[in-house]
């Protein structure tokens, strides 16, 4: 069956006629005789055309397509008009309808107008499914990335999400931790809930209990009132941690024990209140070395560390920039109205090449400004960061360095590759390679024995 048509034509030789063709041509055809009828099988049948009269009994072609266009939108519908009513036909297009055929018409010609119809919707059903795998392809709700190590961390969170296991998100700040904490969040069961955050690293130690646990009325100076805790005002959804490295040995044992037991009790008062809540925590501290050296607690480590999602830093995920850098243009075009932005290669090569220490913030910050500073519409050299052109543009290498190298090795790594790239530059000339480096021809031919350059 190639598909399902409702026919409603008053005229009883048109209907049989149009009915037999359609049925022997492989459609699925439901006739009826009028308006009434015809509305009465929409609502409930469902049709991937409908072809209508204009003129017929009790209600008119025009409402058969508004109706139509209402309960089924995806529906086409076909117009049947008589020469003089052309004018109300070009109507009926402008109100959604695919198109009409004037009386009278052949078999052939309505066939084919059906044909077109069903080809432009299976393309339709084609542009949408490209444009989703589109996105499934560079990202994950507003995540971009397209590398393997982002591909992991979409995997995790669709793996994890509807569960309520916690969950520890590691990475760099700038990395997008927080994103990917909200992404878990919206995915959930708990979506409708909220989804509480607490950074630990902003608050002050005395006020930590009061914030997590709440407090009663009393409970100490200033406590004029009762207050819930972030806890309780989480009920049902999920809590937050971020900078959970940061957070007081102390609470720490605290926090676990609201962990176990899934109970907090407000400061001042001693009945424990039960709380439903997901843990959602990240750090830009390497916990385990933090719990090796004491500064967290092992317990509370192996708690939350059930399910790890590692963010690794931009710099270990260069393939992930062009798309990053796409969708921000696109961000910042649409927010400050500057459609259709270019990228000048020297711009765009820089921005490939940076080793960027604050990741995707930074990147995102360091295209925002491009955008605001871009004149007609093209981002060059001078609308980037300072940053960006102090960077070893003539060798790219020197961004390679992890960022952990001691400074002295680094020194030493660009010295070298900036005499091999004077020696590449003049040819292997050495007065001229001096030259270039500012340096003497001894100074020169000192380095290169040091450094065993050929
Ligand atoms: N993969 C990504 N795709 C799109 N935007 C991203 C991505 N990663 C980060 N961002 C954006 O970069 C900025 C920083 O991200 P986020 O706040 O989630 O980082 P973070 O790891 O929590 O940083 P911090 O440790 O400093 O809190 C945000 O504006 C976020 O929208
Ligand atoms: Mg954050």
């Amino acid at each position: 069956m190639k598909g399902r048509i409702l026919i409603i034509e008053d005229e009883p030789g048109m209907r049989l006629g149009m009915s037999h063709f359609l049925s022997s041509s492989g459609y699925a055809v439901s006739p009826c005789e009028d308006g009434a009828d015809g509305l009465a099988a929409i609502e409930k049948g469902s049709f991937d055309i409908i072809i209508t009269d204009l003129k017929l009994p009790k209600y008119d072609g025009l409402s058969i397509l508004n109706h139509a266009k209402k309960i089924s939108p995806e529906t086409g519908v076909i117009i049947i008009t008589a020469y003089a009513e052309v004018k109300t036909a070009v109507q009926a297009i402008k109100d959604g309808a695919f198109d009409y055929i004037a009386k009278p018409f052949s078999n052939e010609e309505l066939l084919i107008t059906i044909e077109r119809f069903m080809k432009f919707r299976s393309l339709e059903a084609e542009l949408s499914r490209l444009r989703e795998s589109v996105t499934e392809k560079t990202g994950f709700e507003n995540i971009i990335g397209v590398s393997p190590a982002m591909k992991d961390v979409f995997d995790r969170i669709s793996s994890i999400a509807k569960t309520d296991v916690p969950v520890l998100i590691q990475g760099e700040s700038g990395t997008g931790k927080e994103l990917v904490a909200n992404a878990i969040h919206n995915l959930s069961l708990r979506k409708d809930k909220p989804c509480i955050k607490i950074n630990c690293a902003a608050i002050p130690e005395n006020l930590f209990e009061s914030e997590l646990f709440g407090h009663e009325k009393g409970a100490f100076t200033g406590a004029a009132e009762v207050r819930k805790g972030r806890f309780e005002r989480a009920n049902g959804g999920c809590i937050f941690f971020d900078e959970i490295g940061d957070m007081p040995m102390g609470l720490q044992a605290k926090l676990l024990r609201v962990i176990e037991e899934h109970t907090v009790t407000r400061l001042g008062g001693n009945e424990p209140v039960k709380v439903d809540v997901r843990g959602i925590y990240a750090t830009s501290k390497n916990l385990k070395d933090c719990a090796a050296a004491g500064k967290f607690r092992e317990d509370l480590f192996y708690r939350i560390n059930v399910v790890p999602i590692i963010i690794p830093p931009l710099r270990e995920r260069k393939e992930d920039i062009p798309y990053l850098i796409e969708h921000f243009l696109k961000y910042f075009g649409d927010k400050y109205a500057k459609p259709e932005l270019k990228v000048a290669p020297s711009a765009y090569n820089a921005l490939l090449s940076y080793h960027y220490p604050g990741n995707v913030r930074e990147l995102k910050h360091a295209l925002e400004r491009a955008v605001l500073l871009s004149k007609n519409g093209l981002i060059d050299f001078k609308t980037l960061p300072d940053e960006f052109s102090a960077q070893g543009i003539g060798c790219p290498q020197f961004n390679n360095l992890p960022v952990n190298t001691p400074l002295q090795k680094g020194i030493v790594f660009l010295e070298k590759q900036m005499i091999m790239n004077a020696l590449k530059e003049s040819g292997g000339k050495k007065i001229e390679a001096a030259r270039k480096l500012g340096i003497s021809r001894k100074v020169l031919w000192k380095k290169l024995k040091e450094y065993s350059i050929e």
